[in-house]
């Protein structure tokens, strides 16, 4: 299902670790429609090696960079401008708590650990965008997206700091959306994704039944990955090009049900 949706359009894609990833989904699904992109990670993701393959298979070059690094996002940034002069499109689709990883439970939370996943996985997102912005990289209604997750507005038990980092990541969206629509027109959103079954999502206590749940308390089901990969790649193109500062909701409509016969007839209720 191509239709060159992307073509003539460069980009960066942070965070795809192996075919499971979104952002795999994504560079996949980039590819088809037309784009050119570097491919992302930290060095430590990069030894596994599978990145190598996707990087064949879309033609790309791999750049390492530990997201919070602003002298690895600045080298990055620099490659990406030898090789396409500017860009239009970036992808962060990056997480990680050590919180979560070590099953410390959210009220008794480490707070180097804390502090950690803030970094990584939503001021990583200003980082990226003010490096972005500084190196005037972006062309106009170019398009920055970071995957989020409904734990940012509704308690969800297990998800532990990373609720709190994407509401932050959410904000920085909102706020650096400002900014940058009113200086360069580029746009910034985050797609909110169902659970997926991924390396980050797997890491989340109970994240079979959170995704069980899910999918049985959405109308449509839980949206897979590669249907969040063509949301991002709507989001990349031009046909969205009046939509930033928003937080999208890619969750089969679990976001608005309060709740589902299914779920009514699963317990009991009925
Ligand atoms: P994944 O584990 O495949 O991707 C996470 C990526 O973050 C990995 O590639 C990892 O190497 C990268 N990363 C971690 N630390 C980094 C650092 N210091 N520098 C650079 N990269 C780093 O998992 P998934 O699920 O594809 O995650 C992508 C995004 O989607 C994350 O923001 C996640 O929170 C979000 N998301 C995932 C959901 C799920 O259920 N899997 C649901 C909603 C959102």
């Amino acid at each position: 299902m191509a239709n060159d949706l992307l073509k003539g359009k460069k980009g960066i894609i942070f965070g795809a670790l192996n075919e499971n990833s979104i952002a795999w989904q994504v560079a996949e699904r980039a590819h088809e429609e037309g784009a050119e992109f570097i491919l992302t990670n930290a060095p430590i993701a990069l030894r596994m090696g599978e990145l190598n393959e996707l990087a064949q298979k879309t033609n790309s070059d791999i750049v390492p960079a530990d997201v919070t690094s602003i002298e690895d996002l600045e080298n990055l940034f620099n490659k990406a401008e030898e090789k396409f002069g500017k860009i239009d499109f970036i992808l962060h689709s990056i997480g990680m708590s050590i919180n979560v990883r070590k099953k410390i439970h959210y009220t008794e939370a480490n707070y180097e650990y804390y502090h950690k996943a803030m970094d990584i996985s939503a001021i990583s997102f200003h980082k990226v965008m003010k490096v972005a912005k500084q190196k005037d990289i972006m062309n106009e209604w170019g398009s920055i997206l970071a995957l989020s997750f409904i734990a940012a507005q509704l308690s969800i038990p297990g998800y532990n700091d990373m609720s709190d980092a994407k509401s932050l990541l959410e904000s920085i969206a909102r706020t650096f959306g400002y900014y940058y629509g009113v200086d360069k027109k580029v746009r910034i959103n985050t797609i909110s994704q169902s659970p997926t079954k991924t390396t980050a999502g797997g890491g989340i206590k109970g994240f079979n039944s959170l995704y069980d749940y899910a999918d049985l308390n959405s109308p449509l089901g839980n949206a897979p990955a590669l249907d969040c990969a063509n949301y991002c790649i709507a989001m990349f193109s031009d046909l969205t090009k009046y939509v930033t500062m928003q937080n999208l909701f890619h969750d089969g409509g679990f976001s608005r049900t309060g709740v589902t016969d299914k779920m009514m007839h699963k317990l009991g209720f009925e």
